[in-house]
């Protein structure tokens, strides 16, 4: 069974698919290489990693061993807080590198942070003019942080990536960002495992004939943000891309959203004075 995932056109006319794998807390390369196979068997496309993770070498000799083209994968890295500022285009250099890599696809900014916070966007907008990003973003982004990155940048972010899952539905967000031509990007769209025992996804998981983790995949589908699950099970990772043989209806959809608590697995973003006091 291969993926079908949906392929997403971003504000700079890139294109993105909508479902991806996220490489996180995969790290030795024994298991990286299994699960970099599974998910590119299963027809995943989208890879999505960050310096932060420590994994980008591994990544990179994952896709190396796979041996395929580079046009037929899309790969994300971000810039980590300790690298945020001017240096932001040192540490990108060095991820290609161990991604072994002349381009990632998508470059964030992983955290939003006060300190180097222009610094860091105009780095980006530079290294995608330099084509070492062919598209550029931020993760973590609440709406001030936009309003406040808008006030200065030259292009905007194309994609934010976030946490988002049914205990934390982010509606504010998604309005916002779809309103500003940004693709909202889910992080653990499985409230990193936390969600899947709900009564009401495991009554519609039911009905259905799907696993709660697909219920909630599709649930993020048919809200059109980007997700990218994480698991390091070949039977997961293929029943995560099996979500396109069905559809939730509007009462289902309703459901689900009705089961925000406001519920971070992360940490809060920084929202500081200085931006609430530009406004
Ligand atoms: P594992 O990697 O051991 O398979 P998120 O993507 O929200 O961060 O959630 C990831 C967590 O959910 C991981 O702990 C992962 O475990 C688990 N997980 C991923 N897919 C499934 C699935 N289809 N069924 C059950 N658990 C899953």
């Amino acid at each position: 069974m291969e993926i079908q995932s949906n392929m997403l056109t971003l504000a700079d006319g890139n294109q993105m698919p909508q479902e991806g794998f996220v490489l996180y807390k995969v790290d030795d390369q024994e298991t990286m290489n299994n699960a970099v196979r599974a998910a590119y068997e299963d027809g995943y496309r989208l890879f999505d990693t960050a310096q932060l993770y420590g994994n980008e070498a591994e990544v990179g000799q994952a896709f190396k061993d796979l041996n395929i083209s580079r046009e037929n994968i899309f790969v994300t890295t971000k810039v980590s807080e300790a690298n945020q500022g001017y240096q932001s285009a040192i540490s990108v250099k060095e991820s290609l590198k161990k991604l072994q890599m002349d381009y990632v696809d998508l470059l964030l900014v992983h955290w939003p942070i006060q300190r180097a916070f222009f610094d860091t966007w105009r780095a980006f907008e530079e290294l995608k003019k330099e084509g070492l990003a062919k598209s550029i973003g931020v993760s973590n982004f609440q709406i001030i942080h936009l309003q406040y990155l808008a006030t200065k940048a030259n292009e905007m972010p194309v994609v934010n990536q976030v946490e988002l899952h049914p205990r934390l539905t982010q509606k504010p967000l998604l309005k916002y960002d779809e309103e500003h031509h940004i693709v909202t990007q889910a992080w653990s769209p499985l409230g990193r495992g936390a969600v899947l025992n709900i009564l009401e996804l495991e009554t519609i998981a039911e009905k259905h004939g799907k696993s709660t983790a697909q219920i909630i995949l599709r649930w993020h589908l048919q809200n059109g943000v980007s997700f990218i699950p994480k698991s390091v099970h070949p039977e997961r990772i293929q029943q995560n891309a099996d979500i396109y043989d069905f559809s939730l209806s509007p009462e289902e959809m309703k459901t689900i959203d009705s089961l925000n608590q406001y519920a971070r697995t992360g940490r809060e973003p920084e929202l500081t004075y200085e931006y609430n006091h530009q406004y």
